[in-house]
């Protein structure tokens, strides 16, 4: 990042006034006065304003993953097995999971290190829709779909009007997609036993407007501005059919 920039992301000063400090000889790079604003500096160079040092201020990193079956949505398993941190570039950064998705099921997930994003993102008032695939044993008849739809006890409360559609019907299996916004303990799986038809595996293939896309499961991508930014304002985008 140019000098100039690298003060006025500090906060030190617009890049306009930066730009007089590091000419009038107050800035130094490294122990040397630099006075060229545009010379390139890193977060490894010690960027010094009037003798005091100038931390640069890091974008926050917004990653998603494919999480595959079998891998524990934590930083760290006591157990030693594998977690969805090992399977990114945390590139130094402390990332943690936004949300959790259980051990046997896959799908988009996102990590970061952006406190206001993951409390945003898992906020009871949030209602961001996530979009599941359950491949089910036996084939849900209208009644059982309904019951899904219009909300199932689970503890004593009601899950919320979900959007659950028969995505295609097989021999003794079925595919169902499920559009809901709450993040209740594996509540997808409780559902679905509830009306006896219990998940046989289970992928979270959207989040918002995120799809999984043409990853792999196990592969990652860094989110663009623009995505973050539409998370951030999908809040009450739930339309249900
Ligand atoms: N619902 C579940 O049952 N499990 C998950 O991992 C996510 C949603």
């Amino acid at each position: 990042m140019r000098l100039q920039k690298y003060l006025a992301h500090a906060g030190v000063a617009s890049r306009r006034a930066a730009e007089r400090l590091i000419a009038d000889g107050k800035v130094t790079v490294d122990g040397q006065v630099v006075q060229d604003p545009a010379r390139d500096v890193s977060e490894s160079d010690d960027v010094r304003f009037e003798g005091r040092p100038v931390r640069p201020v890091l974008q926050p990193v917004h990653l998603l993953l494919y999480k595959p079956v079998g891998t524990v949505t934590t930083v760290h398993d006591p157990e030693g097995r594998m977690c969805v941190l090992d399977l990114v570039d945390t590139q130094g950064r402390r990332l943690y999971p936004v949300g959790r998705l259980d051990f046997d099921t896959s799908g988009l997930l996102l990590l970061t290190d952006d406190g206001d994003f993951a409390h945003r993102m898992t906020h009871p008032s949030s209602e961001v829709v996530k979009t599941y695939e359950a491949r089910v044993q036996g084939i849900p008849g209208t009644e059982a779909i309904r019951a899904l739809r219009e909300g199932i006890l689970l503890d004593d409360t009601p899950t919320a009007p979900a959007g659950v559609t028969l995505l295609r019907a097989d021999r003794d299996t079925a595919l169902l997609e499920f559009r809901i916004h709450e993040g209740r303990n594996r509540q997808v799986r409780r559902m679905l036993e509830a009306v006896g038809h219990p998940a046989l595996a289970l992928c979270r293939t959207g989040y918002g407007p995120l799809r999984l896309g043409s990853l792999y499961p196990g592969q990652s991508r860094p989110l663009t501005d623009d995505e973050v930014e539409s998370l951030m304002e999908s809040g009450r985008t739930a339309g249900f059919p």
